[in-house]
């Protein structure tokens, strides 16, 4: 279905081999990995190809401008990272959605009246600097420069020397006024991460909100040793802790109505099948309907893991690693949105997004497209053509009524 899937715009058509993940399946882009680099080509050919000119703000971020840039601009976009082995959808249809759009209104002789921008935030998914929406974090002061630039890869490569070998001074990352304070309004289209859509029979809804979330990491510390030499009864294994912790995660959750939390990722020290682990990182992922509730549901797994390390002579550590309070999409540029729409079903999300990042700043609303599947993170994330295109006309009619002077 992804195959299917990464054609439901002529738009992602054209980028569909990229970043294909061989391994994993579906797609692997990380910032500034080949597949980044390609599909930041494309969007940058693709816009000046309709009229748009292109700049790369202190941050990586990618803005196309229709107009002059300037105040009170219209913003929409997305991002084109992804997760290891992710969709086809997640990120690409809200920049593909954009340039469509904004293709047809230059087509259509339609005036900006106001500056018009589609931006790609960098590294929304934060797979390779383990930070979620590192681009729009850094370009709204949600994280320190000092901090994001020691942020290490799997690699061993920070984010000084990323940024750097990319173009991009790392002496100039942070928050950026003159970036933040041309935005009037943001827009981001996204694929639906859920069924809401599909249930209510919908092909577009509007975003309420986004659950309380964040990272963190859990390290395990025990005794390395020889698999074959020490004996059972000898032994503090700290992957044995990381595995009754990780049992007891579900359990955790239910007991908070409405939250998640997932271990996706669990790295072992040294990592060799006939040793025993002298150190295992669990990475964790926790939501929930509001900020203390997440908290609270994190320090419970901390406890957990505190007993269960106990008990098997070893250590744990909690570092968190990223948190995104909760988030309300304010009423008012929703209502305009709706109005313009003809009065979508309005629902909220789990997934974090760069909207989300945006939204206690400047006004800002979300555009879902109906996903089938309801899957996402996954190669079996999808969007049919027919919704796709209706997510088009949709920012198309976005656009048009905040243009002032649009024909
Ligand atoms: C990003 O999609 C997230 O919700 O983690
Ligand atoms: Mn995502
Ligand atoms: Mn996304």
């Amino acid at each position: 279905m992804s195959d299917s899937g990464a054609t439901s715009l002529p738009g992602l058509a054209t980028l569909a081999d990229v970043g294909r993940d061989a391994v994993r399946g579906g797609y692997s882009r990380h910032l500034f990995d080949d597949a980044d680099r390609t599909l930041r080509e494309w969007f940058v050919e693709r816009a000046s190809r309709i009229g748009l000119d292109v700049e790369r703000d202190r941050n990586g971020n990618l803005w196309a401008w229709w107009g002059a840039p300037g105040p009170d601009a219209l913003v929409t976009g997305s991002h084109l990272d992804s997760v290891p082995g992710g969709g086809a959808f997640d990120g690409p249809l809200g920049v593909v959605s954009a340039l469509d759009a904004l293709e047809r209104l230059i087509a259509s002789g339609a005036s900006p009246g106001r500056p018009v921008a589609v931006v790609v935030f960098a590294e929304e998914e934060g797979s390779r600097f383990g930070v979620a929406c590192l681009g729009s974090r850094l370009l709204t002061g949600g994280i320190a420069p000092e901090r994001a630039l020691r942020l290490v890869d799997a690699e061993g490569h920070d984010l000084a020397e990323v940024l750097a070998g990319a173009g991009v001074d790392p002496a100039h990352v942070g928050r950026d006024e003159q970036a933040l304070g041309r935005i009037g309004l943001f827009v981001e289209l996204h694929v639906e991460q859920g069924r809401g859509l599909v249930d209510l029979g919908a092909p577009i809804g509007l975003a309420a909100g986004i659950l309380a979330h964040g990272r963190w990491r859990l390290i395990v510390r025990g005794q390395g040793n020889h698999a074959g030499a020490t004996p059972m009864g000898d032994r503090r294994d700290p992957m044995v802790v990381a595995g009754a912790l990780i049992a007891r995660v579900p359990e955790l959750a239910a007991a908070h109505p409405g939250s998640r939390a997932t271990v996706g990722r669990v790295t072992a020290v040294p990592g060799g099948t006939n040793v025993i682990a002298s150190r295992v990182d669990v990475m964790l992922d926790a939501r929930a309907e509001d900020d203390a509730t997440t908290r609270a549901l994190v320090a419970e797994i901390a406890d957990c893991a505190a007993a269960a390390a106990a008990e098997r002579g070893c250590t744990v550590e909690l570092v968190e690693e990223s948190w995104a309070d909760r988030v309300e999409f304010a009423p008012s540029p929703r209502a305009e949105l709706a109005a313009a729409l003809g009065g979508p079903p309005v629902l909220a999300t789990g997934a974090g997004h760069d909207a989300g990042v945006l939204a206690p700043l400047v006004p800002t609303a979300m555009l879902f497209v109906r996903n089938p599947t309801g899957v996402s993170h996954a190669p079996e994330e999808f969007a049919s053509a027919e919704d796709c295109a209706a997510g088009v006309d949709a920012l198309e009619a976005v656009l048009r009524s905040r243009l002032r002077g649009a024909a």
